[in-house]
Parts: C-alpha cells; sequence; structure tokens
C-alpha cells in the first residue's frame, strides 16, 4: 500500500527486498504496475516474511525498463540488497574500478554501483553503518536510500539531495521518500538531512558527514492516508480538478487577511526588491509566468522566469528576489537552481505545496500553496493553488513596498474572492460543452494553443496537460507569433485553441487562423465557445480558462484509452537533474 501511494514518482518497474523468517531474502520485481507485485507476493510459496523489507517504484534514468533493471538492486554475494532514489553521477568510473577488483554487475543501473561498493567494505569487517557511509563518501550524486543486509536483517537509510523520512510506531520503524506513503501507520516523522545516515529502530545512531548527532525534531504528519484514496472517482485527476474550488478556497482563508496590509510579506522578513526572478519547471513554471504577469502589471516589477535547469545561465543580481515556485519542492531542477551561484547570492522564496521539503528548507522564506496531496501525475489543483497563493503574495509584497495601495489591494482580495466560484462554473459549463468536442477532435495529431499577454501562461499550461495526456503534439505560442512561423502548421481542420482573455488584437490573430481553413475553439471570455471567464481584467489573467483546458485534455485522454493518472514516461516529482 505504501509504495502505490509513491508511483507518482515512477512506475516503470517495481520490487521488493523481504527477509523472511528463514533469514533469506525474497526479491520479487516486475515491470508491471503495483497490482504485479501483489500478485507476486500473494503467489508466495516460500517462508514467511519476517517484517523486514524494502521496496521501491522506478522512473528510469539509467538503463532500459527491464524487471533485471528493476530496484531493489543486491551485491555479488546477494547479502546486500538496495533502493535508491536519485543518481550515481560516477557510476561509470567507480562501476570500471570495481569490475577490476572482480565484482561482477548484472544490470546497467547506476545505483548497483552502491551495492558493491558496500559489500567492500562489508568484506574487510567495516560495521554496516561505517560502510554505507564510507561507499557514499566515494559517490558524487544525489540519494534517498535504504540498505537491507541478509545474514542481520538491519535496514541503514540515508539521504543526499533527495527527500527521505522516517517514523518509529508501535508497529516498527518506517522509511519512505514521502510521508504520503507511510501515513497510515506515522503520526510524527522525522526529516534526514543532507549527509544523514541512520538505521531504523535505532534513532540514536543518526549520523550527519560522519559524526553522531541527536536525531532531528519531530514533524506531525499533515495528513491520514484516506486522503489520498479516490473516494469514489474512477481517477486522481477527476477528483483532483473537482477539488479546485474548495482547494482554492482554502489558500484563501489562510493567506487573504495578510494581502490588503501587507502583512503577509511583513512576517516574511525579506528585503524589498527591486527586480523579480521565478524559478520552476513544467507547470510550476506556468504558475510563475502568471506570477510574473502580475508583478509587472501590478507593480511594474521588472521581472524575468527561468526553468530551473537553465537557472545557472542567468547573470547575479542583488537587487532581485528570487520565487522558487515547486509543488513538491523537491524537484532537483528547481534545487540546483537555486543554489547556482547567478542566482543563490539572492533571497529565496519558497512557494510550494510541501512546507517541509527541501527547496522550503533551503530557502529564506516559504509561503505554503496549501493545495493538499495531488496524486495524478499531471497538475490540476496544485497548479490553481500555486496561481493563488503567487498572487495573494506579489499583492501582498506590492502594498509592504508601497507600489499599491491598501484600498486597490482590498479590491483585488474581493476579486480574488471569487475565483472560487469561477472555477465551479468553470467546470460546469466544460462538462458539458468538451465531451463533443473531444469526439470531433481526438482524431487529431496536433494543437496549437494561443493567447496574448495574461492569457498566454494558461495557453502554456493547456497545452503542456494536452501533451502530457494525450501523448499528441500539443503547443503553444504567443498568438502574435503565430504568423511568423507557426502558422504554417495550421491547415484545414487544424484545432487552434484561444485563450481569451479580452485583448482586443486576438481577433486578428483569429482571424489569420481561420482564412487557412484552422478551426478556433475559443475558451474564455462570454461570446466563445468555452465561456468561462467573466473577470478578464483580474491581473492573475483567465485562471478560470484552466478548468476546461484540463477537462479538454482528461477527457481526450481517455477517449483515445490513455491512463490519465500515470502518462507514459513522466513522474510527478523528477528528483534528478
Ligand atoms: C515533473 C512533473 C510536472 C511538474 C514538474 C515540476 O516534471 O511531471 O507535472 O510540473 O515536475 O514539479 P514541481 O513539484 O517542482 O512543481
Amino acid at each position: 500500500m505504501g509504495l502505490r501511494r509513491l508511483e507518482y514518482r515512477g512506475y516503470d518497474s517495481v520490487g521488493m527486498a523481504l527477509r523472511t523468517t528463514g533469514g533469506d531474502i525474497a526479491r520479487l520485481r516486475t515491470t508491471g504496475r503495483i497490482g504485479a507485485l501483489e500478485a507476486l507476493l500473494d503467489d508466495w510459496a516460500g517462508p514467511r516474511f519476517d517484517g523486514a523489507g524494502i521496496g521501491h517504484t522506478r522512473w528510469a534514468t539509467h538503463g532500459a525498463v527491464t524487471e533485471g533493471n528493476a530496484h531493489p538492486h543486491v551485491d555479488c554475494a546477494g547479502q546486500i540488497s538496495l533502493v535508491h532514489n536519485g543518481i550515481v553521477e560516477n557510476a561509470a568510473s567507480l562501476r570500471a574500478e570495481l569490475d577490476r577488483a572482480g565484482h561482477t554487475f548484472v544490470t546497467t543501473v547506476d545505483s548497483e554501483v552502491l551495492c558493491h561498493l558496500i559489500e567492500d567494505e562489508r568484506r574487510r569487517g567495516t560495521d554496516l553503518v561505517r560502510a554505507l557511509q564510507n561507499a557514499l563518501a566515494r559517490v558524487h550524486g544525489s540519494w534517498a536510500l535504504a540498505v537491507l543486509e541478509q545474514g542481520s536483517g538491519r535496514i541503514i537509510v540515508a539521504a543526499k539531495g533527495s527527500p527521505l523520512v522516517v517514523g518509529h510506531t508501535a508497529e516498527g520503524d518506517f522509511a519512505a521518500s514521502d510521508i504520503a506513503a507511510i501515513a497510515d501507520w506515522v503520526d510524527e516523522y522525522r526529516v534526514l538531512g543532507d549527509g544523514d545516515i541512520v538505521e531504523l529502530a535505532r534513532p540514536d545512531s543518526w549520523r550527519r558527514g560522519g559524526i553522531v548527532i541527536p536525531p532531528p525534531a519531530l514533524t506531525r504528519c499533515p495528513w491520514r492516508g484516506r486522503d489520498v484514496e479516490l473516494n469514489g472517482y474512477t481517477d486522481y485527476m477527476a477528483k483532483e480538478i473537482d477539488e479546485q474550488p474548495e482547494a482554492a478556497a482554502r489558500v484563501l482563508d489562510e493567506l487573504a487577511d495578510g494581502i490588503a496590509n501587507g502583512a503577509l510579506w511583513e512576517q516574511l522578513n525579506l528585503p524589498p526588491f527591486e527586480r523579480l526572478r521565478v524559478i520552476g519547471c513544467g507547470t510550476s513554471l506556468n504558475a510563475g509566468n502568471v506570477l510574473a504577469n502580475l508583478a509587472r502589471r501590478l507593480g511594474g516589477v521588472p521581472t524575468t522566469t527561468v526553468s530551473g535547469s537553465e537557472a545557472a545561465q542567468e547573470v547575479p543580481d542583488t537587487a532581485q528576489l528570487v520565487v522558487a515556485m515547486s509543488q513538491s519542492g523537491e524537484t532537483a531542477d528547481v534545487l540546483r537552481g537555486v543554489q547556482t551561484g547567478a542566482v543563490g547570492i539572492s533571497p529565496v522564496l519558497a512557494l510550494t505545496n510541501n512546507p517541509q521539503s527541501t527547496l522550503a528548507r533551503l530557502a529564506d522564506a516559504v509561503v505554503g500553496s496549501s493545495a493538499g496531496p495531488e496524486i495524478g501525475v499531471a497538475a490540476t489543483k496544485t497548479f490553481i493553488c500555486q496561481v493563488i497563493s503567487a498572487a495573494a503574495l506579489m499583492i501582498s509584497a506590492l502594498v509592504g513596498m508601497n507600489r499599491v495601495s491598501a484600498r486597490s489591494a482590498a479590491a483585488l482580495v474581493d476579486d480574488l474572492r471569487r475565483v472560487p466560484d469561477q472555477l465551479a462554473a468553470a467546470s460546469a459549463v466544460a462538462k458539458c460543452v468538451i465531451p463533443p468536442l473531444v469526439d470531433q477532435f481526438a482524431a487529431e495529431a496536433g494543437f496549437i494553443f494561443i493567447g496574448r499577454g495574461l492569457g498566454l501562461p494558461y495557453a502554456a499550461e493547456g497545452a503542456l496537460k494536452l501533451k502530457e495526456l494525450t501523448y499528441r503534439w500539443a503547443e503553444h505560442y504567443p498568438a502574435g507569433e503565430l504568423k511568423h512561423g507557426p502558422l504554417a502548421l495550421v491547415g484545414v481542420g487544424t484545432p487552434v485553441i484561444v485563450i481569451d482573455n479580452g485583448d482586443p488584437k486576438l481577433a486578428g490573430n483569429v482571424a489569420e487562423v481561420r482564412a487557412r481553413g484552422g478551426h478556433v475553439i475559443t475558451v474564455g471570455c462570454a461570446g466563445g465557445a468555452i465561456p468561462v471567464v467573466d473577470d478578464p481584467a483580474a491581473p492573475w489573467g483567465p485562471i478560470a480558462a484552466t478548468v476546461p483546458l484540463q477537462i479538454l485534455a482528461r477527457t481526450m485522454a481517455l477517449a483515445l484509452g490513455r491512463d490519465v493518472d500515470k502518462p507514459r514516461n513522466l513522474a510527478k516529482s523528477v528528483t534528478v537533474e
């Protein structure tokens, strides 16, 4: 059950190593999903399991998706079983050295070198904790890992640059890369810091950088396992789309009182800024572009947005605030981005759905986006909550820096409070109009999304959702840019989805598409095919357009037989660069 809750991290293969009462290790692995692993467990005819075990669900980086490459991996003697999230950057050189020393590798996965490094240490008689420490000292990269030793049944876990938590209960000790996996059993947990190593059931063994330290403080578990159940829905995406009005209202309940008086900003204790740089990836980058537009439009703040993986290219700027957007707070590209020299000299504010995350710990200040657990791999309610919390934060900051009056801000808060109802109304409209559109367009090979100004990040999010879920080409362009190249893609019947935020110049761009026979579907203001936006002047843009775009992507994906919660090749939280 715990592994099922981690499947969002990757689902190329899944496996477990379980100690039996006979003292052996049973290793069960499959390239199927969790159900296939459960079937292997049901068919297990060997001795009973003794309660010690490790498991893993994989998103392939090194090595093809095969059962042989599935975790757990083992050393030559089969004594050390190991599961690993992260990456061993110097795997090739370590592998060559271990090869020369007589170790036999059976996979192409970088993680396997860890097993053999530990094996070497154990052969020299080094204690298991110290053996792991010495092995990791030779590794460049990141890890959240668990080692199970056959003979002793001991389990040691370690983390660096990848999340890992441990919890102690009357039923035993647990470790997981996300608290959601063990929330059914654990009320409180401890978060491993960078370089930590600890043996389960022995908190006095906690080491950081090789030195024994007191165990870190306990954190209360924010939710129960049932919060992440389907509760009657056929898929998590449908559930999470429907949860958006309630989630948006919750974010506003938490933040709205601190907007017009600037208190939300003041309590972060950050210095005033002249420029803003927003960092994120995927959907979070789209939410970051909404924030950027708002900062420019309302506050006249020069703002740039950058993908986490490109942040190192930026020029250092001492007068800027960096806002790092990440729902998980664990995306390696974002974590590395905020630590690069170009960015790291600025104050960093994390806007995340996970205030316990690595990003939150790295940042100078944190604002939560309070979407609650999101299981569907394609982000839905976390995007909406990021946009709302980003808007609340930036309006508050602009009040705090005297760039927006308290009176204007109060009017904006009233407008923000209307968003949950706008989302609910948009959902009702979309559920009527989208299915016939999908019948019409499901066979199309490609889709173009266009928007202008405040509408553009929503066009980007619509295209991202469609490609993630349907595996069809879907790209977004500034509507004015279409004529400078992408218009060549438009032929008779090509679907072009227009995010209409009331910009009068859109009409000309739509005419250019229609003149080539393109099929225009307008999402936004009254008069279009999907009229869901009644507040086009809001500085956060046509947020309600998000809902029909999500429903379009989901409905088309289902029509094409796709798994909407687990799109191919993707993972919800990508902890490698
Ligand atoms: C992955 C997911 C995307 C997500 C992105 C950023 O690529 O597939 O859906 O938007 O990571 O995730 P974050 O947790 O940083 O918001």
